[in-house]
């Protein structure tokens, strides 16, 4: 910032240029949002077959146009260079002056009315109606929202994240400079100008798209004001440093004001000297500039940062129902005191195919409660459904629950299915009934005394089920399930058992959720007392 104090001063002196909002169609917070599950995301591809499919169809259509045109030109064309003698001595001949004549009286309505007629009348409607169903502004939100919770949770730099490379892992896929802008623009709204200018930044230094000419016509030129917004988030992040709290978002708003077309009337030549210079900074020098603010506990579990645990042991456990003398279950234990135990090998791939089949009704999953008259967006923690329907599969694996756990509870009991979706997550939360969440069925079958969850989906990298006070993390396994308690045995709350599930990176995260109520157990209480703290 240092070297530029002339550009502050011209940014900060200029007059402010308010653009207007768009306006926003009502939010429903039920309707499905595409980026909530990958089932979500699913949908949103066929959408866009459909549409490249309606496309090609449609462009197949104007290109025979185009060339029964074509024929029709090149049947006719006279050139154009002949000379008057020649073009006389054409219509001296009484052949081709009837042709004219018949030609342009019977044959060029006709044409006319090919050409007038509108090409592929069905494929426009069709794509009018797969418009009616692309992604809305909520659904763009949650989706830049999900990319920040993805960065931010784990640290990640833009730098790494536009080149495809997540975490250790390099794809080859990458963000493309719309999608580098967005994310940009998208943080700078936020007030994040850090990272807001890191993005602008890969935004500036990537290629230019193949086709940008033709492209920017219909789609924008990306690099409008691109530097201008680079150099405001730059300088903006280093006011935020240098001023007090009280002086600040005045001279904020002030530099987020000024315009391109008030900049260049002075001073084009400063700003491109000054991004010219940014530019030249090192990538990695900015990641260090990044001051992290401290790590909460459930950030440094998603890291897979919490101390390596020993003396647990994995086991056959035979005790729990004499059914388990027959075929025990593996058992690994995940923490002495909570109690938290991982089972494997407990759910099939079968079974898994019938609880997605029996997940086609599936809804928002929230992690708040609705408050009366608030319009405050809630986040959307998956899309989510009650395994309902009568089914053999869905006894067998509750009687596996009361197998694993000892619990009674009637077998035809509904279990929950959630699938999750591009960077949710499960904030740190209690099963029981805590913070004015009730949870549902508390006054019928009482509190939430146990808690397990079965993984039908192996999660490459991200969406750990982590506990922050008790520091245990736990990486998704196709087939395990993993069981603790939320409630002491007098049915005090333990918080300790506060749990949440980490954004997703990359992967498909599938769950089944079984809660164990408190009442149904007054005769089956656990076989090892619990210690009260
Ligand atoms: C909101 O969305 C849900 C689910 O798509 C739908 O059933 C409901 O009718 C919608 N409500 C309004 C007010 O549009
Ligand atoms: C051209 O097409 C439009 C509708 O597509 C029609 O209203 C108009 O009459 C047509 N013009 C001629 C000269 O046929
Ligand atoms: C704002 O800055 C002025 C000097 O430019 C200073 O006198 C004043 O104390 C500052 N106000 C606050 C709230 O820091
Ligand atoms: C919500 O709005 C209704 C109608 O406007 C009102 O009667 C009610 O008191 C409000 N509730 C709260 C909690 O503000
Ligand atoms: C078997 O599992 C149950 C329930 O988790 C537990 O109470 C019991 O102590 C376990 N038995 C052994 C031998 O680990």
């Amino acid at each position: 910032m240092r070297q530029w104090p002339s550009l502050l001063t011209v940014l900060l002196f200029l007059s402010p240029l308010i653009a207007g909002d768009v306006a926003e169609k009502p939010y429903n917070e039920s309707e499905e949002r595409y980026s909530s599950s990958t089932v979500g995301l699913l949908k949103l591809l066929e959408l866009e077959m459909e549409f490249i499919k309606n496309l090609k169809s449609y462009t197949d259509l104007l290109s025979a146009k185009a060339n029964t045109l074509q024929d029709f030109i090149d049947s006719v064309d006279r050139g154009t260079e002949k000379s008057l003698t020649e073009r006389e001595k054409y219509v001296s001949n009484p052949l081709n002056a009837f042709g004219l004549m018949r030609r342009t009286h019977q044959d060029w309505p006709k044409w006319h009315n090919y050409i007038n007629n509108t090409v592929g009348r069905d494929q426009l409607q069709s794509l009018d109606d797969i418009l009616t169903k692309a992604p809305d502004s909520q659904d763009m939100k949650e989706a830049l929202v999900g990319m920040q919770r993805i960065e931010r949770t784990y640290g990640l730099q833009a730098c790494d994240l536009a080149k495809g490379r997540l975490q250790d892992r390099q794809y080859d896929t990458q963000l493309s400079i719309r999608d580098c802008l967005a994310l940009g623009q998208h943080k700078f709204q936020e007030g994040d100008y850090f990272r807001a200018s890191l993005w602008y930044r890969m935004a500036l230094k990537h290629e230019p798209e193949p086709n940008a000419e033709t492209f920017n016509e219909i789609l924008g030129d990306p690099l409008k004001d691109l530097k201008l917004n680079y150099a405001k988030a730059t300088i903006i992040d280093g006011l935020i440093e240098e001023l007090s709290p009280g002086n600040q978002s005045q001279k904020i708003q002030q530099v987020v004001d000024v315009t391109e077309e008030e900049l260049h009337k002075s001073r084009a030549a400063e700003l491109d000297g000054f991004v010219t210079y940014l530019l030249d900074q090192p990538d990695d020098d900015l990641a260090r500039e990044m001051a992290e603010p401290a790590l909460s506990s459930y950030e440094i579990g998603c890291r897979g940062l919490y101390p390596r645990r020993t003396n647990l042991v994995c086991r056959y456990n035979f005790t729990t129902t004499p059914f388990l003398r027959l075929a025990p279950l593996k058992m690994e234990e995940v923490n002495h005191d909570p109690y938290i135990v991982m089972y494997h090998e407990v759910l099939s791939e079968n079974e898994i195919e019938e609880m997605k089949r029996r997940s086609s009704e599936m809804s928002n999953g929230w992690a708040d409660m609705k408050e009366e008259n608030s319009t405050k967006l809630r986040d959307i923690v998956c899309r989510h459904c009650f395994w309902s329907e009568q089914s053999a599969v869905r006894e067998r694996i509750n009687r596996r629950i009361s197998d694993m756990t000892g619990f009674d509870f009637p077998l035809t009991e509904n279990l929950q299915v959630a699938n999750y979706g591009l960077g949710t997550h499960f904030k740190p939360h209690y099963d029981y009934t805590s913070d004015g969440y009730e949870t549902p069925d508390v006054l019928t079958l009482g509190d939430r005394l146990g808690t397990i969850i079965f993984y039908a989906s192996d999660v490459p990298q991200g969406g750990a089920t982590v506990f922050p006070r008790s520091r245990v993390s736990i990486l998704p396994r196709k087939g395990s399930s993993v069981f603790w308690f939320n409630l002491y045995d007098d049915g005090r709350p333990d918080t300790r058992s506060q749990h949440s599930v980490c954004p997703v990176i990359v992967g498909d995260r599938w769950t089944l959720t079984k809660w164990l109520h408190i009442v149904p157990q007054m005769f089956v209480m656990p076989c090892k007392p619990r210690e009260k703290s």
